[in-house]
Formats: C-alpha cells, structure tokens, sequence
C-alpha cells in the first residue's frame, strides 16, 4: 500500500528539474541564504529519527560507503545536534531534554528569518496533536510554545493552515495517541517599525477583522472542525504584527493569552452571523446549545421564542420542534416528513434547510442532497451552510462528537452537492429549453433561427426561440 502510494506521489509531482540533498544543522549552517523555505521540522521526542536511521544506516553505509563518502563517514548518524527532547540524551532529565529543543528549535527558527528570500513568506509544517488541545482548540504547551518561538524570532505569522498530513494508517498510529495533523504556518519578517498597542487596541482590531477573515475562510469551504485552527492564522497576524501587545500593568501579553482572546473573539463573530437566520432558526440554535435534541419544558421555549420573536406554536407548524405534554423538542432528522419539499413549506427556515440537507446526504449520498439544495437555491443553500459551522462549533464546545461529525460532513461535501446541483439546474433548464424547442417545432408558425443547434448544452436557457 506504501509503495503504491510512494510511486502515486512520484508520477504525479511535476518533478522536471534535478533536485539535490544536503545534510546540515538547521541551528547553525549558513549555507542557505536568500532561499525559499518550507520546513517540516521536528516535534519534542515524538520520533527518534537518527535512532531509527541507523538500523538502516549501518546497511546503506556499507554498500554506498564509496558512493557517498561524506554522507556516510560516520559509524553511525549524527546524534548531539538532533533537535528532540529525548531524556536519555541528558540523564533521563524530562526538564533539559524540552529546554535542549526549545532553545534549539528558537535557534533554528532565528536561522530562517535571517536568511529566508525576503520575498517570499517561510512556510513551517508543525505537528500538532490533537489529544493537547484544550477547551479552546488551540491552547496546548507545545503549540504555544512554538508560537512563542516563531514571533520572539521576529516574524509575523501572516496565515495558518490545517492539513491532514499524517496517515491514520502508519505504524506509529496504531493504537496510539499519535499526531493526527499539522499546521502550515506563513511567516514574513515583522517590519522593523513595527508599532505597540495596548490589549484594548488588539481586542479592537480583532473584531474588525476576524469577521471578514472568517466569512472568507468560509466561502473556501474550510471543515467546521479546521475552522479554530484556520482561524489563528488571522488572529495571529494581527497579534504579531505588533511588536508586542501590552497588558494594563505594562508586561507584554502572552501568546496563551492572545490565542484566547483570538478564540473568544471567533466565538463572537460565529454568534454574530445568527443575525443572518430566520427568528425560527435563531430559536433554534438556542434551544439546541442549551437542550441538544433532548426535550425542555415549554415555559422555558415560550420565553426563548418572544426574545427570537417568535411563538412555539409556529415551531411547531415550521416542522421544527414537536410539543406535547409541556415537552418542546427539536424533531430529530429521522422524525422529519419523507415528502418535504422547500417550494410547498409555508414556512420555510434554515433550521429544517441543513437538517434534511443532512439526512439527504446521510440517506441517498451527495447527488440526493444536491436534489435538495437545487430546490433551495443557492442562497438559502449558502446560509444552511453557515449554520452548520455555527452549529458545528456548539456541538463541539459541548463534546456532541456524533451530532458535530453530521454538520461537518455537509461542509466537508458541500463542494460536490453544489457542483452537483448546478449541474441538475442546468439539465433542468436544458431539458425546459428543448420543450420549449420541441413545442415551437410543433405549434406550426414559430421556426429555428438559421443555424441555431439542437444539441443538448446549446440551446439558449430560457428556450426562447427566434421567429423569421
Ligand atoms: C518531522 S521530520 C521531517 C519529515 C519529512 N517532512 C518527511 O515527510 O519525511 C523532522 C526532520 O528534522 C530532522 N532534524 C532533526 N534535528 C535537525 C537539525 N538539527 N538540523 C536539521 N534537521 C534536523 C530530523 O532528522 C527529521 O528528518
């Protein structure tokens, strides 16, 4: 499977030019000035790289000792210089063994903003593991750490990235609690002027940008479950664009505490963007972060539905909750009408829109969700879509695993189901258009223009025909 793989990658890297490898300390060699970098480097004692390469080494070095007379001088491969925080290096001392990495690692990054090509950002792939994350998302050690690393090295971190670069399959995967993925960070040098500002002035600008940030992360259709991640790249700018943001008392704040204020803020902006949905899916949403899909009185839903302006009663005739017996809850999506349909709903809310969207995908695939979503429009369709990430990170917050990997799916999807659905839109109005053809064909005086085509895909959308 690896090597299929392997030989996959090779064919399709558009690999023309001739490529050379070196071998050097990333903490101290000089010997790339004014490149491009993208580097992947390593993560505390996660894998003991030189360790496993001389089971191989003592193999290669044999047999290609005359080939690579350098690279293979040694008896076995280089070990002081390796960047891990592996304790047996330092007398079983947990402690030095993570300062020996950190301190080398701040080294190593130093060595990339200095001699980086300083028109092109410096991509850094850092390994994030999942099982550290806090509440947040965002607030592990490690994380903040390399953060810290990285702006006290004197770069502004422009953009993160999340990326599923870790095989769930690999050896080191299995049964563990391994790296499931990492981070691409974008980093240019922090311009020499940079300004200060005070806490009040970073809460200030986050707000102002974050939401356009967000909307723009969004319409790439980033995962729900990404969104945090994608998020500090944006934060991150802003906080690290400054030379450094001061507390009230004067100290410089942290990177844990800017990685809270920037998750603080995102939570802001997703609530913000309820302002968008009908008052029935507002409701909605605030029965679902308080309830789930469990039942709540209904004094509890009446109060909440006159602060959305709205009334239990039209919940219930909207499809969206079921009340009986001074019980409201939300109809799950198996409870919903088979024979729903967006163009007869009365009331129509975004609420139902994602969840038979949902059940659509989950039942017949993405070419029945995308049946669904012709019928809604684009427009409706694109706001089910925000209500999902919203949606997402409620269920997230409150560790509904089950319920946040339905509203992941959808986004996850949602490039196909739209392809898909325009596609049917524009079968649709090609087929309207042949009728329309084949009527005038057959309604005696209205003919085909002069060259005009019949083949499927030219006729005009609307299927108007010109008369002579
Ligand atoms: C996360 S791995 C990179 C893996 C690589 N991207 C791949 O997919 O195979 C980190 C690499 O950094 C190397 N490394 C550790 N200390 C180093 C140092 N001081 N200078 C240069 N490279 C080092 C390790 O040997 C390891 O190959």
């Amino acid at each position: 499977m690896y090597i299929d793989r392997i030989a996959d990658s090779i064919e399709h890297t558009p690999a023309t030019i001739y490529g050379v490898s070196n071998q050097y300390d990333a903490t101290s060699s000089a010997l790339y000035t004014n490149q491009i970098i993208s580097t992947d480097p390593p993560y505390y004692d996660n894998i003991g790289y030189a360790d496993l390469s001389d089971f191989f080494y003592v193999w290669l070095r044999r047999s290609l000792r005359e080939v690579y007379r350098d690279l293979l001088s040694t008896m076995l491969t280089p070990k002081a210089e390796e960047l891990i925080a592996s304790p047996y290096r330092h007398g079983g001392d947990k402690k030095k063994a993570a300062e020996f990495f950190e301190t080398g690692l701040g080294q190593a990054i130093q060595r990339w903003r200095e001699q980086g090509h300083p028109d092109y950002p410096t991509t850094i792939f850092y390994a994030f593991k999942q099982a550290e994350t806090t509440k947040s998302g965002t607030a592990s050690t490690g994380w903040e750490t390399f953060l810290t690393g990285v702006i006290d090295a004197g770069f502004t971190i422009t953009a993160t990235w999340p990326m599923r670069t870790e095989s769930p399959g690999r050896s080191i995967a299995q049964g563990t609690n391994a790296l499931a993925s990492s981070v691409v960070l974008a980093c240019v040098p922090r311009a020499e002027d940079a300004s200060l500002a005070t806490r009040r002035e970073f809460i200030t600008a986050l707000k102002q940008e974050l939401a356009e940030a967000l909307r723009l992360l969004q319409s790439g259709n980033i995962a729900p479950v990404d969104l945090a991640q994608a998020a500090i790249g944006p934060g991150m700018a802003i906080f690290s664009r400054y030379a450094k943001v001061v507390e009230s008392d004067g100290s410089p704040m942290t990177v844990r505490t800017a990685l809270t204020l920037i998750n603080q803020v995102l939570d802001e902006v997703l609530a913000e963007q309820e302002g968008e949905f009908d008052s029935d899916t507002r409701w909605a949403v605030a029965w679902f972060e308080q309830f789930g899909m469990e039942e709540g009185p209904f004094g509890v839903a009446e109060t909440l539905s006159k602060a959305k302006n709205t009334s239990v009663q039209g919940l219930v005739e909207a499809g969206v909750v079921a009340s009986q017996g001074g019980k409201v809850k939300l109809l799950g999506r198996e409870e919903l009408p088979d024979d729903w349909d967006p163009a007869t709903d009365a009331r129509l809310t975004e609420w139902e829109a994602v969840q038979h969207l949902i059940r659509a995908l989950d039942r017949q695939g993405e070419t029945g969700a995308a049946d669904l979503l012709r019928k809604l429009g684009s427009d409706y369709g694109e706001r089910a879509r925000d209500l999902a990430y919203r949606l997402f990170s409620i269920c997230e917050r409150k560790g509904w695993s089950g319920e946040a990997l339905a509203y992941n799916s959808l986004v996850i999807a949602w490039p196909e189901i739209s392809k898909l659905s325009r596609s049917q839109e524009s079968g649709d109005r090609r087929q309207n258009g042949k009728e329309q053809v084949e009527g005038a064909k057959f309604s005696g005086p209205g003919r085909l223009a002069e060259g005009a085509c019949l083949c499927a895909g030219r006729i005009p959308f609307d299927g108007r025909v010109s008369k002579a």
